[in-house]
Order: structure tokens, then sequence, then C-alpha cells
């Protein structure tokens, strides 16, 4: 029996030393010493040796079954290390392959825009103040002398929330909420969206302006004409030809719409100028005298000029694109260009 235990631990070491992987020693150890292995078979039979030699065989078979159990723990801690290291060896990184870069967002063409314009006027002491977008009837028209049934209404389509709140048309209504709230001077500029039922090349239903608004003792158009004029000159180059056209707006008097010499083809006349070689930038005048009585302020004491200007229309202008729809259609292609 002695030689049969040595046996065994001779076949089952021998096995282990062979094993590939867990399942193998795990197979290993339930045939040599599991409860109904080989090694419990062969102690069935210790009834059958004279008693005298039972205890030796006894403490041999335990010190078998020690022996194999620590041999089992150690290959599959040996098998466990070795499956790590296949496993790092797979997942070696590449050092050298290029690697995959940053993607950075970029400030939309028409915000940028917004904050270059608003930067050059900061920096002739325009303060920055903004208002709603859902105005009042009052605020949008009526405060600037377009009361109801005014044809001058027609001048602006307009989208009405309900009888007496509009979608803001234009971004005049906060030179009336700023001059109700504030004593002369005023020297402000006020950037956001405004929205009209209006969409082609030139044209779509929600735009940005730009409103400015300068009132104090002994305003004179001249001042008009020399902050829009350097103000022009700020955004496009030096040498780009300025001219005031005589135009109408119910809360300004005299009243002038700004053209640019078409930046497209210099003046010779080309599809985007409608061959006239300028194009029309920004609504201005100085404030009439029915607005200032609305908001308080003494028309015989105080004076001053007001302008509008379509973002879109300078964004346009500086990079040289034909339809005012791309910029707000979110191609990638497009918008990748600024
Ligand atoms: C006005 O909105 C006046 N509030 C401007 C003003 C302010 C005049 C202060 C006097 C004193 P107008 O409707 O012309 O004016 O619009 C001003 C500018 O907005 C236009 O010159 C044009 O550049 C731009 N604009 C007008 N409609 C659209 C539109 N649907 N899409 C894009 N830009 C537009
Ligand atoms: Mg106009």
């Amino acid at each position: 029996m002695k030689k049969e235990l040595e046996e065994l631990q001779k076949k089952a070491s021998a096995e282990l030393n062979s094993a590939k992987n867990r399942e193998e020693i795990q197979a290993i150890k339930t045939k040599y010493i599991g409860r109904k292995g080989l090694l419990t078979q062969i102690l069935r039979t210790l009834k059958e040796v004279p008693p005298e030699e039972r205890p030796a065989l006894g403490q041999l078979s335990n010190v078998i079954k020690a022996s194999l159990s620590a041999k089992v723990e150690d290959a599959l801690r040996d098998i466990d290390l070795a499956m790590k290291d296949e496993a790092l060896l797979e997942e070696t990184i590449d050092v050298t392959l290029p690697g995959r870069g940053v993607k950075y967002g970029k400030i939309h063409p028409i915000t940028r825009v917004s904050q270059e314009i608003c930067e050059i006027l900061m920096n002739l002491g325009f303060a920055v103040v903004e208002g709603p977008e859902v105005e009042f009837d009052y605020y949008n028209f009526e405060a600037l002398n377009i009361p109801k049934d005014h044809p001058a209404r027609d001048m602006q389509d307009t989208f009405y929330i309900e009888d007496d709140i509009v979608l803001r048309t234009h971004t005049s209504p906060v030179q009336v909420r700023i001059m109700e709230k504030q004593k002369p001077p005023v020297r402000i500029i006020s950037p956001g969206k405004v929205y009209r039922p209006d969409s082609d090349v030139s044209h779509t239903p929600m735009f940005h302006q730009i409103e400015g608004l300068l009132v104090d003792k002994g305003i004179t158009f001249g001042d008009l004409k020399g902050v829009l004029t350097y103000f022009v000159h700020q955004v496009f180059d030096k040498d780009t030809d300025i001219r005031f056209r005589p135009s109408f707006f119910p809360f300004t008097e005299p009243s002038a719409e700004v053209d640019i010499q078409c930046v497209m083809c210099r003046g010779e006349g080309c599809r985007v100028c409608g061959q006239s070689g300028w194009l029309e930038i920004l609504g201005s005048g100085m404030v009439d005298p029915e607005v200032f009585k609305v908001v308080g302020y003494d028309p015989e004491v105080v004076s001053g000029f007001a302008f509008g200007l379509g973002v879109e229309r300078i964004a346009m202008l500086k990079y040289g694109i034909s339809d005012i729809r791309l910029f707000y259609e979110n191609d990638q292609r497009f918008l990748k260009q600024f």
C-alpha cells in the first residue's frame, strides 16, 4: 500500500507539472485528492492492512494529501501569473502610433462679429445693455412713435404672441427702456436677437441687431456721421467708401441709412449689391422729439442720435458670404472655415 501511495504522488505531480490551464489543474485535484478521488479509494483498503502498520500509512497519506494540495495551489498561482503576463503583452501600447488630436469648438461667426462690433463701440465709451426678446407692443412700436394702424408698422412684419406682446422686430425698444430709467447723458449699445417673418438670401426670420444710442446736450448730425464713419472704417478697411442716404424712421428725424461700397465688386455692380455698387448695413438718425417726450426728456435741452445695425449683413460683407441662411444651417463645412 505504501508503494501505491508513493506511486499516486508521483503521477499526480507529473500531471500537475504538465497541466496547461486552471481547468486541467482542477480536474487533477478532483481525480487524486477529491472526496471520491484515488487517494480516498486507496485509504478504503486500510482495514485490510495489519493494525500495527495503519498509523504510519495514515500519516503518509496525510502528508501526501497536504503536499499535493500545496502543489495544486502553486500551479494555480503560476497559471494566473502566466495569464496576466500574456494579457499585458497583448495590451502593449504602441507609442509610435499617431495621436488622436483634440477637437476644439469655435465661436460662431455671428457671435464673433457681434463681439468685434461691441468691442469697437465700447472703446468709444458706449456701455452694453440688454433688453427682452419678448416685448410689449408699447416698447417695440407705440413709444417709438409708431401708433397702432400707423402705416409704418408695415415696414416691419411682426410675430405676435398676444395682442399687445410681440417678438421684438428690432433692438430699438431698448432705447426707450433705458431712457425711462436713466437721466441724460446716455451712451449705450444693445446687441441681441430680433424677429421678422422674412426669408430669402439676405433675410432670416431671426437675426441680430446692435442698437446704439447717444443722448447729451448739443449732439448733432455731425456726431452721428463721425461715429458711424469711424466705426465702418474699423470694421472694414480704412478705404471703404461710405454714404449716408436719406431715409425714414418714425423714431428719428432726420433719418439716414448707411451704405458701404460693395465689398464683393468694389462698387462695380454685382449680384450681391443688385448692381448698385452699394450695400445697406444700418439705419440711423437723430432721436425724434416725440420719443424724448414719451420718456420725459426735454427735447429743448438734449439731443441725440441712434442707430441699428444688422450683424448678419456685416458678417456677410466681411467674409464674402452671399447667402445669409448659411449662418443657420449648421453645416460643418461652412462653419469650419471661420
Ligand atoms: C431698423 O430695424 C431700425 N430699428 C434701425 C434704426 C435704429 C433706425 C435706430 C434709426 C435709429 P431696419 O428695418 O432697416 O431698421 O433694420 C436695420 C438693419 O437690420 C438693416 O439695415 C439690415 O442690415 C438688418 N435686417 C433687417 N431685416 C433683416 C432680416 N430679415 N435678416 C437679416 N438682417 C436684417
Ligand atoms: Mg432698412
